[in-house]
């Protein structure tokens, strides 16, 4: 948070929150080795989270997805009850008949769309979104949520329009021809984003993470480059930063949280061409709730974190409650993650933070 003070106002009077517990409505686990080490970071707070399918190889079939599930659940720790929800990575060569199965048996809760080199594990996704219209024309029958990845990956685009230029060129002409399908626009990061959805009805939902609702581009390039804020969409300036907490605290039932907490060892990070993804997760909480508190909008958390998703998703609110408690000392970072092959560094989000989960 450029130009603003490190410590928050402070609030004795409401030391303590309890809500509903919170969904993430978008977040990496990755497999193996890294999977086991940071899932319980997303089980001791959320209930559920919509996994993403952009392993290698990627998640396609529901058969890979049922593999992932249970490589999944083989990892969670003992007691917990957490639900990942699947989904499916689109590629051209995607089926109709796939997804719908997926879907009416309950073990899909959405297909994910990358543009073809997009992002990280990208290159199996979509050129020609044409392509894809026999799928999204199922999808939009059976009321199957497409999650979409919203950049163009044209080389002449410059990296900071290309939220932007997605909106006009690929977003409208989906949504122009298919008026019904449920859209989640995945962890935006523009006030031109926010403004769309805005003007759009219930069929259209966004995810916004929280990284974004802290960080502008100067984390990233300010005094050094900082491959530790290096994430896609990348974030913008100040301006669009302040137009994300405006939509996250609004009320709006349209906007929710979705970590997109995306886990890299440090030695992929920090490299001369460093992997795009910040791991959010352990300390996710505390800071969309402090940022919550900042905006005078405490109110609306508990929509933002567990009950909007699960709404737009046709889900019931998770039945379990937390607390946070306001800390009147800033809390400490959370440790590194040390792994057998190298360390995960969690998000340092450069400002204090108070509210810690109980
Ligand atoms: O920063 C990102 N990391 N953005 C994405 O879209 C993918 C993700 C990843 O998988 O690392
Ligand atoms: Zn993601």
């Amino acid at each position: 948070m450029t130009n603003q003070p490190r410590t928050m106002p402070s609030t004795p009077d409401r030391p303590t929150l309890t809500l509903t517990q919170p969904d993430d409505w978008h977040l990496h686990l990755r497999s193996g080795e890294v999977l086991r080490h940071v899932l319980p970071y997303s089980t001791r707070h959320f209930g559920r989270a919509i996994v993403m399918p952009n392993l290698q190889p990627p998640v396609v079939t529901c058969a890979d997805a049922a593999a992932y599930r249970a490589e999944i659940n083989a990892a969670l720790p003992a007691g917990s009850r957490f639900q990942p929800l699947m989904t499916l990575y689109m590629t051209e060569q995607t089926e109709p008949a796939e997804v719908q199965r997926g879907f009416e048996s309950g073990e899909i809760s959405a297909v994910k769309l990358y543009p073809a080199g997009a992002t990280t594990n990208s290159a199996a996704g979509v050129t020609n979104l044409q392509n894809i219209y026999p799928v999204l024309a199922t999808m939009q029958a059976i009321g199957m949520p497409l999650l979409v990845h919203g950049e163009v990956v044209d080389s002449e685009v410059d990296i900071f329009d290309r939220e932007a230029v997605f909106i006009e060129k690929k977003l409208q002409p989906v949504r122009a021809h298919f008026p019904e399908l449920n859209i989640v626009f995945e962890h935006i990061t523009t006030r031109d984003g926010v403004e769309y959805v805005q003007s759009c009805d219930q069929y259209t939902a966004a995810t916004i993470t929280p990284h974004h609702l802290v960080i502008n581009r100067n984390a990233l390039l300010v005094g050094g480059i900082k491959p530790h804020y290096y994430c896609l969409p990348v974030a913008k300036r100040e301006t669009h930063r302040l137009a994300l907490v405006a939509a996250a605290t609004s009320g709006d039932k349209r906007f929710f949280l979705g970590t997109d907490s995306a886990p890299h060892l440090d030695g992929a990070k920090e490299s001369a061409c460093g992997c795009a993804g910040i791991f959010n997760v352990a300390n996710t909480l505390s800071i969309v709730t402090e940022v919550f508190e900042w905006a005078g909008a405490l109110d609306q958390l508990e929509g933002f974190l567990a009950l909007n998703g699960a709404a737009f998703y046709g889900l019931a609110p998770n039945p379990n409650k937390i607390t946070l408690q306001r800390h009147k000392a800033p809390l400490a970072l959370p440790e590194k993650l040390v792994l057998p092959a190298g360390e995960i560094t969690p998000f340092d989000p450069q400002l204090d933070l108070h509210w810690q989960v109980v």
